[in-house]
């Protein structure tokens, strides 16, 4: 048996939102890692934490009108409800907004700042002046520079796919207050992420931290040359406020890796743990840290360099792995298949999820699909129809014919040999994260012990005279092949596990090298075991992951004012001097080389303009032809790239569409509008 000492993490969800099933690729397979690791008798530390601090959380407690610390004890409730009900097994599930991470975060800052690692200086930002803060990239939108798609984020374009700065952005304004957007200057600090690559450049390409394939990419990137890392954002934000620097806040991604050591310390001091054993710089204990492949450069970069300057230990290992799809794409709200763990949780065994998990993940980055189809497929085929059915099987004349007791001695010593002899092979597939690797060597055993029992067919010996002992010699070794295959599924599958220990009358301790046959036993009424996936049920949960989208159809960013703000006060006078008159569009037709441009010709009672309005996205030519509306007419006329405007057509909206005004029925060109 061995002992070794590890700690173990599974990336900190944000608390802003709810845990969907992308998010539970990794919190099943760094807990079925875990849960091997403790079924080989090793002593592991699995812990967790909400990720709480930054912009967004703070407008969204905004916007329903809340605290951040309200949004995010709620927010706590249901992750752990979540993971709970998914059989994630941590150790400890804490909070970055916890007085622990506050100590850490201080104590790495300062011994950063000390060591000569943080420098300052004063950089220009994009600041809503109606808000009165800075605006994160995402918070900034505008017009796409490469493809001129409205309403893009500074820190992407959704039509084009085009990445750029958020300077770039045409005609930005702040997403939050919708108010034209201002530089700023303001101090900010830095951690010199530059004074460790040597350092880094040995812990990424040392053997075994990384997997190669990130490994390759770390060094493209500490090629490239490694920057300065921004870790201060000026109030308001919700975080922890630098210690020399008064409002000025540790930007959300310093404090959340400093999360685990949080995290941890918390978990020592109810239960009595040494931290120092796990984080002082010589420590002898294992640290692997389980995340998605987004978030490599935090991990292998960053966070090791900022453990290295504070006298911490770095990590043992960083496992990325891939994003998952749903049915070969992206999750997609419109397509129902944007599945939130509670969603899933309604309708379906969780462990049909873990078991499909496990057969589909390997130890690299490569995405993983949930293919509805192929889940059921497997699920029903391998769990049901293999694993549980030898159980039933054999259980039934157990219970009739022997009152629930086992046979004395093994029909088949070899077989059962065979079996054990089977798990160091899946115990290196399971240590190595090749968890598909060690359900398919599984899953052979569980055919091998069909066959046996086809081969003995006890439904036939039951019907023959005189052949009890052979019928419960048949029997116990299935029961028995049974066990063992259950308590391989162990790490992936604990429930199913624990009813089948109660069946068994017996728990499975430790690793299966040192399990012993059950003879001459007891065991307790069959309990059904696993039943096979209702199509209806996935159904369903497409069904109800649309309906969750009509019920959050509010777009990610909820502007905090619906509309622009009132403009200056005018007086009668300043209105007088606006010539609106009622016009007839006479003529509409699309400009060459214009996107957005209508060419109109209308008609204003005693003359007829040219006027060039920006409205193509929302009326087609045909709509106009003939309707009336209202114009600006003495506006001083435009040069166009396209020719001279002359007016303006008057309409409402902008963001959301662009409604065209008509007058009330009645009124005829050329009228005066006061
Ligand atoms: O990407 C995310 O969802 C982050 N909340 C992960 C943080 S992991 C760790 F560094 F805290
Ligand atoms: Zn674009």
């Amino acid at each position: 048996m061995s002992n070794r000492k590890m700690l173990v993490t599974s990336a900190l969800p944000y608390a802003n939102g709810p845990i969907h099933i992308g998010h539970m690729l990794e919190y099943l397979q760094t807990d079925m890692w875990v849960r091997f690791q403790k079924q080989r008798g090793n002593t592991c530390h699995y812990v967790c934490a909400d990720d709480t601090h930054g912009t967004p959380i703070m407008l969204k407690a905004d916007r329903e009108g809340i605290t951040p610390e309200q949004l995010i004890a709620q927010v706590a409730k249901e992750h752990t409800r979540d993971f709970s009900d998914f059989g994630v097994a941590f150790d400890n599930y804490h909070s970055t907004h916890s007085e622990e991470n506050k100590y850490f975060s201080s104590l790495i800052y300062t011994r950063l700042r000390d060591a000569g690692h943080i420098s300052s200086r004063t950089i220009t930002q994009a600041y809503d002046p109606v808000k009165e803060m800075f605006l994160p990239d995402r918070f900034i939108k505008g017009e796409c520079p490469k493809c001129g798609a409205a309403d893009q984020y500074g820190d992407g374009c959704e039509v084009c796919g085009e990445n750029y700065a958020s300077s770039e952005l045409k005609n930005a304004v702040s997403a939050i207050s919708g108010e034209k957007q201002i530089d700023k200057e303001s101090v900010h600090y830095f951690f010199n992420l530059a004074d460790f690559t040597q350092m880094l450049t040995d812990w990424t390409q040392a053997e075994g931290h990384l997997q190669p394939e990130v490994r390759n990419k770390l060094a493209e990137w500490l090629e490239s040359g490694l920057q300065q890392w921004d870790i201060s954002r000026d109030a308001p934000y919700f975080g922890f406020e630098i210690p020399d620097a008064p409002n000025k806040y540790f930007y959300v991604w310093l404090d959340a890796p400093i999360g685990y050591l949080a995290s941890f310390k918390n978990l020592c001091d109810k239960k009595g743990l040494d931290f120092d054993e796990f984080w002082a710089k010589d420590s002898k204990t294992e640290l692997y840290h389980f995340i998605g492949k987004d978030i490599i450069y935090f991990h292998a970069l960053f966070f090791p360099a900022m453990l290295q300057g504070a006298e911490f230990r770095t990590p043992s290992a960083v496992f990325a792995h891939g994003f998952l799809t749903v049915n070969g794409e992206k999750m997609s709200k419109s397509r129902g298949t944007f599945i939130t763990a509670r969603t899933y949780l309604d309708h379906l065994n969780p462990e049909y999820l873990r078991y499909y998990f496990a057969a589909k993940l390997g130890a690299g980055v490569d995405d993983l699909d949930l293919n509805f189809d192929d889940f059921s497929q497997r699920v029903n085929s391998d769990l049901v129809g293999k694993v549980v059915n030898i159980g039933s099987r054999c259980s039934g004349f157990i219970a009739k014919r022997f009152d629930n007791r086992l046979s004395a001695e093994l029909a088949e010593p070899e077989l059962w040999f065979e079996f054990i002899a089977a798990n160091e092979m899946i115990a290196e597939c399971y240590e190595n994260r090749e968890f598909a690797k060690a359900m398919r060597e599984i899953m052979a055993l569980a055919d091998k012990a069909n066959r046996y029992i086809d081969e003995k067919k006890p439904w036939l010996i039951a019907k023959e005279e005189g052949k009890e002992a052979e019928l419960q010699a048949v029997c116990t070794m299935g029961l028995n092949l049974f066990r063992v295959l259950v308590a391989y599924l162990k790490p992936v599958l604990p429930t199913l596990t624990y009813s089948a220990e109660v069946f068994l009358n017996s728990e499975v301790h430790g690793w299966i090298d040192a399990l012993k046959p059950l003879l001459n036993h007891q065991l307790n009424d069959f309990i059904p075991l696993m039943t096979r996936v209702e199509p209806d049920k996935i159904a369903a949960i497409i069904e109800a992951s649309k309906e969750n989208l009509e019920k959050t159809a509010a777009p990610v960013v909820v502007k905090e004012k619906q509309f622009a703000p009132i403009a200056d006060t005018i007086d009668i006078t300043d209105f007088g001097k606006l010539d609106l008159r009622i016009a007839k569009i006479i003529k509409a037709e699309s400009v060459e080389g214009a996107d957005k441009l209508l060419h109109l010709t209308v008609d204003i009672g005693d003359e007829t303009r040219s006027i060039f309005a920006g409205i193509k996205a929302a009326y087609s030519p045909e709509q106009l032809e003939g309707r009336l509306t209202l114009v600006v007419a003495n506006l001083a006329p435009r040069k166009m790239r396209f020719g001279l405007s002359e007016g303006m057509v008057l309409a409402a909206g902008g963001d959301d569409g662009i409604y065209l005004l008509s007058p009330d029925s009645g009124a005829v060109a050329g009228m005066r509008v006061k």
